[in-house]
């Protein structure tokens, strides 16, 4: 069997790897940069020192600041906008996933036209983007290095991927002092979705030898590390696991697929708005339990990566214990862990089951899972 590994992205990683920016600008001749972000990064005055470097090689800028979490297809057409008023040359994303999906999109419409739902899919972006410097600030999405963004599209309720070689960032800096500042809650939920990736990846349909490598050195630094990020922000050490656990499960997954969980996790964002690593939270310890009989010498190390001891135990004693070590990561750090907590109610169960079902998530997740298993997953996490 042939397997093929895709990362169109220059990384750069490290503390300081933020300080590339001014040699990316002059290398490439760019002129005029617009700045993608949230008003909480802004306030968190990380965009000021990106723009002074921007400064010192003549780079104008502009800043966009309307991303939302789950960027809808309304908040890609804001920043089209501000795109087509300032015509930028070069697009830096500087967020969550949030902000990288949103530069990523615009960037889309920059080089190709039409809407964003258009490119729905796999393969459908024909002309390369609008070229993208992206810098996390949260250790969670790995949008910084995946062919993939995605958009909640508010018409349609719908959460949807648009994904192909074109769709990436040219340039990931991937600095791990931009997330000394992100508050404990939002370190835990989005590092629960870097472990998610994980983790699915590791089990997936379409893993091998090079992204299991990946997602099971993710898997460790991310289940050894979290618990410190959240409760002591300022720790680089820990940052910096957290970040590059991140940045290799975003290179494991692209490649390897997601699975049942993320699957779960999309009518909870279109719907009612939970933030993705909340959602992968309240499902990842539901979505594994029910995969544990497809998976079991994977899960079972798994278990092993997180720090649980499965000497003496049964294969499938041991791959029980994935489970347990991931419940009590969450519990840990303090992660609502239940659909009833989070505004969704039990009526609209059937409806989510409905719409998850069509993801082509389900049909590679290890094991099979009809309408019914998808409504006994929710009930559970409910
Ligand atoms: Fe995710």
């Amino acid at each position: 069997m042939i397997s093929n590994f895709i990362c169109p992205t220059e990384i750069f990683l490290g503390a300081g790897s933020l300080k590339q920016i001014k040699a990316i600008i002059q290398q490439e001749q760019f002129r005029r940069a617009m700045i993608v972000t949230d008003k909480g990064v802004l306030n968190a005055g990380l965009i000021q020192p990106i723009m002074d470097e921007l400064a010192e090689v003549n780079c104008e800028a502009s800043v966009f600041d309307g991303v939302e979490p789950n960027p809808t297809d309304i908040v890609v057409n804001q920043a089209f906008v501000a795109l087509t008023n300032e015509r930028p040359d070069l697009l830096i994303a500087v967020g969550g996933g949030s902000s990288m999906d949103t530069a990523k999109a615009i960037g889309i419409l920059a080089t190709n036209g039409g809407d964003i739902i258009d490119f729905r899919g796999v393969g459908k972006v024909k002309e390369p983007i609008l070229p993208v410097i992206a810098i996390p600030t949260t250790a969670g999405t790995g949008s910084e290095v995946t062919t993939v963004t995605v958009i909640t599209d508010t018409k349609m309720k719908l959460k949807y991927s648009v994904g192909g070689r074109n769709v990436a960032a040219r340039w990931a800096l991937v600095d791990p002092e931009l997330t000394l500042t992100v508050p404990p809650h939002v370190t835990a939920a989005t590092g629960v979705d870097a472990l998610t990736h994980a983790i699915e990846a590791f089990t997936s349909k379409m893993s091998y030898s090079v992204t299991d490598s990946l997602a099971k050195e993710s898997i460790r630094m991310i289940a050894e590390n979290l618990r410190t990020a959240v409760y002591q922000g300022n720790n680089l050490e820990a940052r910096s696991k957290m970040l590059e656990g991140s940045l290799i499960a975003g290179l494991a997954f692209n490649n390897a697929k997601l699975g049942l969980c993320h699957a779960l996790c999309n009518p909870l964002g279109a719907h009612f708005n939970v933030p993705h690593g909340v959602a992968n939270a309240i499902l990842l310890p539901h979505s594994t339990r029910f995969n544990l009989p497809a998976r079991t010498a994977k899960y079972a190390e798994v278990a092993k990566l997180m720090g649980e001891s499965t000497e003496g135990l049964s294969l499938s004693e041991a791959a029980e214990k994935a489970v347990t070590a991931i419940e009590r990561l969450i519990k840990d750090v303090n992660v609502p862990a239940k659909l009833s907590l989070v505004g969704v109610t039990e009526d609209f169960l059937p409806r989510m089951v409905e719409e998850c079902a069509d993801n082509p998530l389900v049909s590679i997740n290890p094991r099979t899972a009809t309408k019914d298993d998808l409504l006994q997953i929710y009930k559970n996490a409910f």
